[in-house]
């Protein structure tokens, strides 16, 4: 007779009792011009936009994504890009009632389209707004006319104030603006000076990115001058002070908010909460709790390669993700950008372990002075957040 092979001793499933919140990021991938800087797959718009042949796709794509969420109600929906203010109005207006007749979607959803200030049109904005469009994100970037032109901005400053009046009259009351600081030669009162005219503009939120060289752009074939470490320090250290002043408090590495005004569709992502993505080169993620997985899906990343197999069964790759140290990484990798980091309770129920999984590493972080000591919680110190990859490491 032959032995069985001894059943390891920890159960290596995930489990999941609940589901978390669920939301749908919709990639609209053209702009005026690609900017040197920007590694977001987006493509310059030549001639007149595919716009309905596109929110076509979108619709089959979401049909035959609907088995993965059945019975969920959509919390949020983020159009990113690309610059998603170059669709028209009528466009929009048809891609979202496909979505109402498909999904059911929570009574407060958070619909928010990102708009480029080169892109700005008022009759859109307002069609935006009657769509069911509630938050605008504009990407303002800069308001020094020669940051903007460096970046290889279609607009300039004028015309981001113009973007923030017209999404306003339009009927926008929750408005975000993207800022970047550490920009080619970038000295700390000009960045400054940038986040106080954005702040004059009186946004509830402000993202404000440190400029990267990202791979396969512009800027990293022919890089720019940054600024040193010690500017880019000391820029964090007065714009942030700027901003708390202002009331806008720091709740993600590179977000700010005023009350009640953290945008909930990014926050659902930093808390591993679940989202399909529809469009070239989206990416969703959704549990499946009878598995005990974790679905990650991505979209073929050529627009009008995605057009054609939109809704196909080779439209979408599909990693599953069923390792517990796996799930709980890329759990951290998420919810320790977070300010406040997150519960035992919600790593539990969203990496589908208990938090004592990753004791040992915890402990390791605190020791460092990377992760509070908080009972119940994964929270990263100041230092932490500084030294996220190296901290990431301890649970790899
Ligand atoms: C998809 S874009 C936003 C909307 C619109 N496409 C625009 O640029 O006006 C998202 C934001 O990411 C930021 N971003 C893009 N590339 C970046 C980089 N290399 N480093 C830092 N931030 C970057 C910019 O602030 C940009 O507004
Ligand atoms: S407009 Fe926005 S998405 Fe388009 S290339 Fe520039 S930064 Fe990237």
């Amino acid at each position: 007779m032959t032995m069985r092979a001894p059943l390891p001793q920890h159960d290596a499933r995930l489990r999941f009792e609940h589901l978390p919140p669920l939301s749908l990021y919709v990639h609209l991938p053209w702009c005026v011009r690609k900017c040197p800087y920007c590694d977001f797959n987006s493509y310059e718009a030549r001639g007149a936009l595919p716009d309905f042949e596109y929110v076509d796709a979108l619709v089959r794509d979401l049909r035959a994504e609907l088995p993965l969420v059945q019975g969920r109600a959509v919390e949020t929906i983020f159009f990113g890009g690309g610059t998603p203010s170059l669709f028209s109005g009528e466009a929009i207006t048809r891609l979202l009632e496909a979505v109402r007749a498909e999904l059911e979607l929570a009574p407060d959803v958070e619909i928010t389209l990102e708009a480029n200030p080169g892109a700005v049109d008022t009759a859109r904005f307002a069609a935006f707004r009657a769509a069911g469009v509630n938050r605008l994100s504009i990407g303002v970037q800069s308001f020094r006319a020669e940051q903007l032109r460096a970046l290889g901005r279609v607009h300039g400053a004028d015309e981001a104030r113009a973007a923030v009046a017209t999404a306003r009259s339009a009927g926008f009351d929750n408005i975000n603006v993207d800022l970047m600081y550490g920009l080619p030669n970038d000295e700390v009162d000009g960045a400054v000076a940038d986040l106080e005219h954005a702040l004059a503009l009186a946004p509830t939120h402000l993202s404000w990115y440190q400029l990267t060289l990202e791979p396969n752009t512009a800027f990293e074939r022919r890089p720019p001058s940054l600024p040193d470490d010690e500017v880019v320090a000391r820029t964090e250290e007065r714009g942030r002070a700027l901003l708390a002043a202002e009331g806008y408090a720091r709740y993600e590495i590179s977000a700010y908010a005023r009350p009640g005004r953290r945008c909930v569709h990014n926050l659902n992502y930093w808390e591993f909460g679940d989202y399909l993505g529809l469009g070239a080169g989206a990416h969703g993620k959704t549990t499946l709790a009878a598995a005990g997985e974790i679905a990650r899906r991505a979209k073929t990343r050529n627009p009008r390669t995605y057009a054609l197999r939109a809704g196909a069964a080779d439209a979408a790759t599909e990693e599953r993700i069923g390792k517990p140290k796996q799930a709980a990484l890329e759990f951290l990798m998420n919810a320790l950008r977070l300010v406040d980091g997150a519960s035992s309770d919600t790593f539990a129920a969203r990496a589908g372990q208990p938090a004592e999984a990753v004791a040992a590493a915890r402990a390791a972080g605190v020791a460092r002075g990377w992760l509070t000591s908080e009972p119940d919680r994964l929270q990263a110190t100041p230092l932490g957040l500084e030294r996220l990859n190296r901290l990431l490491e301890l649970f790899a």
